[in-house]
């Protein structure tokens, strides 16, 4: 049952929230997490509403839009009159869009595709950290982990191309470490971590499949992340983690 250990800790149900509720990863997680009997809450949180969600009593939707940040500050605030959460889980993302794709060689770059996928994969999750964290409980075992990719490890980094994805998710992985520094010097029990999922059948990795990696639903990738976000404790804050739960070289 999802999030045991975690709610177990904390001897409650837990209160989730999840940014990027309607992506593959994204919805995978609030399904799982609407089934596990140790979450009371799940805050879904999308540009576009869930319709599916109005029927789970225990899931309700929110709207947020990385762009705009007074959407998250607003979300944040709407969530907080409540009171706190205990798992936030960013699971948004940019890869490609009709106009963008991954750059296969120098000559693809372009400012405004390198701009879009900074704003969606970095700026984004680190607007959603500052307004979130101060939602966190002051006290016990509290995490925000965040979506980033293999991809954006510096020393992996031998395939070359896909500039700007890898590099606005190596930035995600910065901006992770260094909001862990302050996190634990304000709340010394949360955690921050970003997480690989694997490579996942979803509308953003599904033009980009390799015949020779090993594919996940995203149901099987959301069970795999949870169980690492089960597991999180302070020594992991500021790095990033695979679905086995294996640090991912900076
Ligand atoms: N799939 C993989 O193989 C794979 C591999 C490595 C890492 N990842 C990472 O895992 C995460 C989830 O990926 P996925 O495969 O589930 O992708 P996905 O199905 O394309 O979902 C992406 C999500 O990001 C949201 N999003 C995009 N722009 C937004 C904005 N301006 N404001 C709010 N939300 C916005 C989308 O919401 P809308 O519906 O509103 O557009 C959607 O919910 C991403 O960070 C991705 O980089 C995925």
């Amino acid at each position: 049952m999802f999030l045991k250990r975690l709610a177990n800790q904390k001897k409650k149900p837990l209160r989730v929230a999840i940014i990027g509720a309607s992506g593959g990863i994204g919805s995978a997680l609030v399904g799982q997490l609407s089934n596990s009997n140790h979450v009371e809450t799940i805050y879904a949180l999308s540009r576009t509403r869930l319709q599916t969600l109005q029927v789970d009593k225990k899931a309700q939707w929110l709207p947020i839009d990385l762009l705009d940040e007074e959407t998250i500050e607003k979300a944040a605030n709407e969530i907080e009159k409540n009171g706190t959460v205990d798992v936030v889980i960013i699971a948004s993302g940019l890869l490609h869009t009709e106009n963008i794709k991954p750059e296969k060689d120098w000559r693809m770059l372009e400012s405004q595709s390198m701009s879009a996928l900074f704003a969606i994969n970095t700026i984004g999750p680190a607007l959603v950290m500052k307004h979130f964290a101060p939602v966190l409980p002051k006290g016990g075992r509290s995490i925000i982990a965040a979506l980033s990719a293999r991809v954006g490890s510096i020393s992996d980094n031998r395939l070359g191309g896909w500039y700007s994805y890898r590099a606005s998710k190596a930035a995600l992985n910065q901006i992770i470490r260094t909001f862990s520094v302050e996190l634990s010097r304000k709340n010394k029990d949360a955690v921050l971590l970003g997480l690989h999922p694997g490579t996942v059948s979803t509308n953003l990795s599904e033009p980009y499949q390799a015949n020779n990696y090993e594919r996940f639903t995203p149901q099987q990738s959301a069970e795999y992340l949870l169980s690492v976000i089960d597991q999180a404790d302070p020594s992991m804050t500021g790095k990033v983690y695979d679905w086995k739960g294996d640090i991912i070289p900076e």
